[in-house]
């Protein structure tokens, strides 16, 4: 099961609005004799690789799953069918898929099917590998990632807003990793008018569907000739906007390929912006700043999964700006504690990663 959860994680930046699925099948003689993983433009899932190249000795096999086999006909097969038709004996997954139109059914029809379903191994890891799918299909809104750099006094930027670069190579490296990883990119308008960010994915791998950067610009601040505007008509570039933005600049951004949302509430209810990029199918955005748009995305209870990157430099100074803003916990016992906390070492750096709120384990 470890390997056909490293082989699902191949097909980051490739599935959405899919699921990441890998698949190893196991000869009875205990031979690994067939691989896979999903990738949404091949219209093969990832038992049907893996079949393919076990050919006769997939019969009597045992089938390891990230995901539950589907036993619909979307826009492919039902893989049941597939898996029954190969002769399989027994079927080994870690969770249901939460998309109605298959959970719980794949591995009813694999059952009645005289196949052996056990579900529950490495549960943990799995929710884990997929969890920007998994919270789309319940929520229907993406997962939120937030993602800060900051010093070791927990400064992002200096008392004169430079911000790039606090940490060192290999930790923005790593973003890029992140960064195509996920659906959409989002920065508040003090963050794209102080570092005139790119906000692209250069992490060099192939990716289904350009990373889509969202602005939060009630008045429509943003210069036009930043990096951001200057390259929206290769890079999608979406702008939450109040209803009071100036005309003459909304025309001067939409003709120059930026596509700007102007909501009743001024693109400033973070719950509602959510709701839309969830419209759009976006699975999971990363949050890049600045202080305000995070402190607002957490006090709402809006974040999924943090990530600082922390290097050992000190800015210093009361007015260098820490890396939340809002009005913070009033006592330690309401600070915001994460869970299932991870820490890599990134060069001179180290990445913290954790979940607010309740442990998953
Ligand atoms: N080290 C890092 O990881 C990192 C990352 C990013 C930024 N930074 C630094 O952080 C600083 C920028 O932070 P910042 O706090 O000034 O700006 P920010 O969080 O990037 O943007 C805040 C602005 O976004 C606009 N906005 C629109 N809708 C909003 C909403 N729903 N909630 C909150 N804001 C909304 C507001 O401007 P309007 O009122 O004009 O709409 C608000 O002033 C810069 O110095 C930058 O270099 C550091």
């Amino acid at each position: 099961m470890h390997r056909a959860l490293a082989l699902a994680a191949e097909g980051a930046g490739q599935v959405s609005p899919g699921p990441l699925v890998g698949c190893v099948i196991v000869s009875p003689s205990g031979e690994i004799v067939g691989e896979g993983f999903y990738v949404y433009e091949t219209l093969k899932h990832a038992e049907t690789y893996a079949l393919e190249q076990a050919g006769a000795r997939g019969r009597g096999a045992t089938v390891y799953v990230s995901l539950e086999p589907h036993a619909h006909h979307g826009r492919t097969p039902p893989c049941t069918d597939t898996l029954i038709n190969a002769g399989i004996s027994r079927v080994i997954s870690p969770i249901k898929d939460p998309n109605p139109k298959v959970s719980g059914k794949g591995f009813a029809h694999l059952r009645k099917a005289g196949i052996a379903v056990s579900v529950g191994l490495l549960t943990r890891e799995a929710r884990q590998l997929n969890e920007k799918y998994l919270h789309f299909m319940a929520t229907g809104r993406p997962f939120v990632h937030l993602k800060l750099a900051a010093s070791l006094d927990g400064k992002i930027a200096t008392r004169t807003g430079e911000s790039q670069w606090i940490t060192g190579p290999e930790s923005r490296a790593r973003v890029h990793q992140l960064r195509h990883e996920y659906d959409a990119i989002l920065v508040g308008a003090g963050t794209a008018s102080v570092d005139n960010p790119l906000l692209t994915d250069r992490s060099g791998q192939a990716r289904r569907k350009s990373l889509i950067r969202v602005l939060l610009d009630e008045g429509l601040t943003i210069p036009a000739n930043t990096k951001l505007v200057a390259t929206a008509t290769e890079a999608p570039l979406i702008i939450f906007a109040g209803q009071k933005a100036d005309t003459a600049k909304l025309d001067l951004l939409r003709s120059s390929g930026v596509e700007v949302v102007i909501d009743e509430t001024n693109g400033r209810d973070l719950s509602s912006v959510l709701t839309e990029l969830g419209a759009r199918s976006i699975q999971g955005v990363l949050v890049e700043g600045g202080a305000t748009v995070a402190g607002k995305l957490l006090e709402g209870g809006l974040v999924n999964k943090v990530t600082f990157f922390l290097a050992p430099i000190i800015i210093g100074g009361r007015e260098a700006p820490a890396a939340i803003g809002g009005a913070g916990a009033d006592r330690l016992a309401n600070a915001l504690r994460l869970r299932n906390v991870e820490i890599v070492r990134r060069g001179e750096d180290i990445e913290i990663t954790g979940y607010p709120g309740k442990s998953e384990e």
